[in-house]
């Protein structure tokens, strides 16, 4: 019998493929080029299943240029990239890759908190360029984490495993805000304590930003938010592009309205805008959170177990894993 065919679209573990070939005809991306919407439907002629990354937009004109997709297995947590109605509407099942994530997600936001705070790659770029050649009592003088109060914005898995490491390792109050409230017992086991949208930013020491991105988290932070922050704030970006207006907060942080950002995520990555690039108050890094050997192939073994499953294949056949739009499974 003819195995169904699927492509993954980028590069992955050569571990991964292998599993893949054993349900399917694979067609991939080993030089893991970035195709062009134009390239990237080319590909799928005549496949029923995609492995993406964020990389990767899915929306209803690729949809209705491939009746016979089947399933989109995105290796990322957020799934912005898809359009998701459009999906569901046609039957095509979506899956994304929670829970593998969370913990080492969470440990980059605190690192990334850290070297912000701690102007950790500002001092490292001067001494690199030969610039220390005295201490000072004010040299990089940075903000503490410890006993700071450690704003969350995006209360889900990832906001949560911060919280516990900012409650219980580093002795912060910790605020929140989100959509919904958690329940009491989870508020406590945290520490954590809900309040407005207003008052987050007008109290948080260090405000991290773990939302999912939408329409409706489109420049959540902006010029009047960050013009609500304490100027010896650091405002840290774990969650994607455009939930920051970075043109304003080019400008917060050149006027020194808050102190510092640390950066994983920007509007039109890869392109930054080139203003960060020459600002010393912000730490950036290229969109690594989830990026640890073990997490990064528990995300890839996670995609392809939707894949197998959703496409009704292997012992979990019809039972995927993480699927985004389950009614579809139902329907
Ligand atoms: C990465 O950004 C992810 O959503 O997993």
């Amino acid at each position: 019998m003819m195995k169904p065919a699927i492509l993954v679209a980028r590069a992955v573990f050569p571990e991964t493929i292998a599993r893949l070939r054993e349900h399917f005809e694979v067609s991939d991306n080993p030089d893991d080029e970035v195709w062009s919407k134009q390239e990237l439907s080319r590909r799928l002629q005549g496949k029923v299943g995609a492995l993406t990354t964020g990389s990767e937009r899915i929306d209803a004109e690729l949809l209705d240029a491939h009746p016979q997709l089947k399933l989109v297995a995105n290796m990322a947590v957020g799934y912005n990239n898809f359009d998701v109605e459009a999906c569901t509407a046609r039957g095509v099942l979506c899956t994304n890759t929670p829970d593998v994530l969370t913990e080492t997600t969470a440990d980059f936001g605190f690192a990334l908190m850290m070297a912000t705070a701690r102007r950790i790659a500002e001092s490292e770029h001067a001494l690199r360029r030969g610039e220390w050649t005295k201490w000072s009592y004010d040299m990089f003088i940075g903000s503490d984490v410890h006993g700071a109060t450690l704003g969350i914005l995006g209360m889900g898995r990832i906001g949560q495993a911060i919280a516990r490491r900012g409650a219980h390792g580093f002795g912060m109050q910790v605020i929140y805000h989100n959509r919904s409230r958690l329940d009491q017992a989870t508020e406590a086991a945290l520490n954590a304590r809900y309040v407005s949208k207003e008052e987050l930013l007008r109290e948080a020491d260090h405000l991290v930003l773990v939302l999912p991105y939408s329409a409706s988290s489109h420049h959540a932070i902006g010029e009047a938010e960050l013009a609500l922050m304490k100027p010896s704030a650091c405002l840290i970006n774990i969650a994607r592009g455009g939930i920051v207006d970075d043109a304003a907060l080019v400008r917060a942080l050149a006027a020194r309205q808050i102190a510092a950002a640390g950066l994983d995520v920007f509007e039109n990555e890869p392109a930054l805008n080139p203003a960060l690039l020459e600002l010393p108050n912000v730490v950036l890094t290229p969109h690594i959170a989830s990026a640890t050997v073990a997490t990064r192939r528990a995300m890839a073994e996670l995609a392809a177990d939707n894949l197998i499953a959703g496409l009704g294949c292997g012992p979990q056949a019809g039972r995927p894993p993480t699927p985004i739009n389950p009614q579809v499974l139902a329907g």
